[in-house]
Formats: C-alpha cells, structure tokens, sequence
C-alpha cells in the first residue's frame, strides 16, 4: 500500500496522469488485503503489529518504479504460497483458502505489471526462484 501510494505521488509529480491513477488503483486494492488480513488476525484473537514498513522504492522513472513493483510483487506470491502450503499440510484449510485468495490477487498483480512493462517495451527477466510461479 504504502509503496503504490508513494509511487501515484512520484508519477503524478512526473506529470504521469494515467500512471498515476493505475498506481492509486492498486494502493486500494493493497488497502483491501491490509483489510482483510487485519480482520483474519482480529479474527484469530491477534493484535495488528507492523509496526515497521520496508521503505517505499523510489525510482527516477516509471519503468524503474515498476521494476521493484514486478519484484515486490513476486515476493509476495512466494510468501502466499508459502503460507497457503504451510495451512494446507495442517488440514487447516479456512486459512489455507484466505492465503489461496490473497495469492491469487497477487499473481493477477504480478501479471497487470507485467503487461505494463511489456506495453513500454520491456521484457522483465523471470528469476531462478520466480520461475516456480509464473
Ligand atoms: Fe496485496
Ligand atoms: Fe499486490
């Protein structure tokens, strides 16, 4: 969230409109799963703790900015595989689905940065630990 947000406001400053509203869509969409796992943990009888956020990727274009977005988002995938894996091996599968759900938002979020980049021309190379992935 915090990372999508900083970067509608560095495209808008750049005078990038359009980018700038494609960023604003996925801080909500960001937002959303804040929401949800915030709930989930509630749910679950645990206080909300991120106390420290990784700093927000800067960049000195949209490209670059994408690039650490394609990278974050990947991270993500793996850490929700991870968990929807971890869940499924301990037949707890209510949460095995909320993870599953999550990480399906974000491979359709690796996927629209994807096709962002390849519309700008450029084709991001697939890392060794992606490629199980995607
Ligand atoms: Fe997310
Ligand atoms: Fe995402």
């Amino acid at each position: 969230m915090q990372q999508y947000m900083t970067q509608a406001a560095l495209a808008e400053a750049w005078g990038l409109r359009d980018a700038a509203d494609r960023f604003r869509h996925e801080t909500v969409e960001e937002m959303q799963h804040a929401e949800r796992l915030i709930k989930r943990m509630l749910g679950l009888g645990v206080a909300p703790n991120a106390s420290q956020l990784r700093p927000a990727g800067l960049a000195y274009g949209l490209v670059e900015l994408l690039l650490q977005d394609a990278a974050l988002e990947a991270e993500i995938v793996a850490l929700y595989d991870e968990a929807t894996n971890f869940c499924r091996r301990i037949a707890d599968t209510e949460n095995a689905e909320f993870f599953n759900a999550l990480l399906q938002d974000e491979l359709q979020h690796a996927a629209e940065i994807e096709t962002w980049l390849e519309s700008l021309g450029v084709a991001r190379r697939t890392t060794e630990d992606e490629r199980a992935y995607f």
